[in-house]
């Protein structure tokens, strides 16, 4: 089972929109069984998965406190993705959801208050070394603030290939329960969506692939360790640009 962390200490960067809009993307995409938590106190995301009558995202109730039993029961499950919704915040709770996290998406507004607010998270992902990817949510296009976003973002680490525009759709999509791909098929903003969740499949494919080929590989030609019987390899940390 992947495990997809949507985390940023900025309420409003788009955390639950994208928690909501990838897990549907995914679960369309034949990728599933795709199944969504949410540890925000305040429910944003649930209460989407209750107004929704379409089929498929799964929803798994949990808290902060009971995330590592939850997680355990799902992969007993046999879901393949599961997209994890947090609160605004940079806290130990936070840091706990990224130990379990395979990737950790940051979503971010191109606006300055948003750009200051990324350290907090970005420190958090570091001390797990786990693997981050920004993405920029809100964009405008032709805006400068949007462009600046982007290569700001890139001084701090990987910023996703697809940026998400500014489109009301996206926000009134979510009002029943549904998200762009179904209210606006034929729309940019779908298209976004969709070659947003090409682009984290396919890294948490890589990023899968790497950890397999880490733990196959012989310790004594590894990390300059002398082999003992029986002693594994030890991975180093995955921090940062992986592939
Ligand atoms: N790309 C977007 N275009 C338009 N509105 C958006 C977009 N992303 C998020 N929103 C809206 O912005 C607000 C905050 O988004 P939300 O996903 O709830 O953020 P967070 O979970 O990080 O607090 C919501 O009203 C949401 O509908
Ligand atoms: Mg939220």
């Amino acid at each position: 089972m992947h495990i997809v962390a949507i985390c940023s200490q900025k309420g409003g960067s788009g955390k639950t929109t994208l928690s909501g809009h990838l897990a549907v993307q995914a679960h369309r995409a034949g990728d599933g069984p795709v199944v969504l938590v949410d540890c925000d106190p305040q429910g944003s995301l649930a209460a989407w998965w209750n107004a929704r009558e379409l089929p498929g995202p799964d929803f798994a109730r949990t808290t902060l406190g009971s995330l590592e039993e939850d997680i355990a029961r799902l992969r007993d499950r046999a879901f393949r993705y599961l997209f994890v919704d947090t609160p605004p915040a940079a806290s130990a709770a936070i840091a706990r959801v990224m130990h379990f996290a395979n990737l950790i998406l940051v979503p971010t507004r191109p606006s300055p208050h948003d750009l200051r607010a990324v350290r907090a998270t970005l420190d958090l992902a570091e001390r797990a070394g786990k693997p981050l990817v920004f993405v920029v949510n809100g964009a405008t296009a032709r805006s400068r603030l949007t462009t600046d976003a982007a290569v700001a973002l890139s001084q701090h680490g990987t910023v996703a290939p697809v940026l998400v525009s500014q489109k009301v759709i996206m926000a009134s999509s979510m009002i029943d329960g549904r998200t762009v791909m179904e209210t606006h098929p034929e729309s940019p903003s779908a298209r976004e969506i969709e070659s947003l969740w090409d682009y984290v499949r396919e890294r948490l494919a890589r990023l899968a692939n790497r950890e397999a080929f880490l733990r196959r590989r012989p310790a004594a030609t590894g990390f300059g360790r002398r082999q003992i019987e029986g002693e594994e390899a030890e991975a180093p940390a995955a921090v940062g640009e992986l592939a």
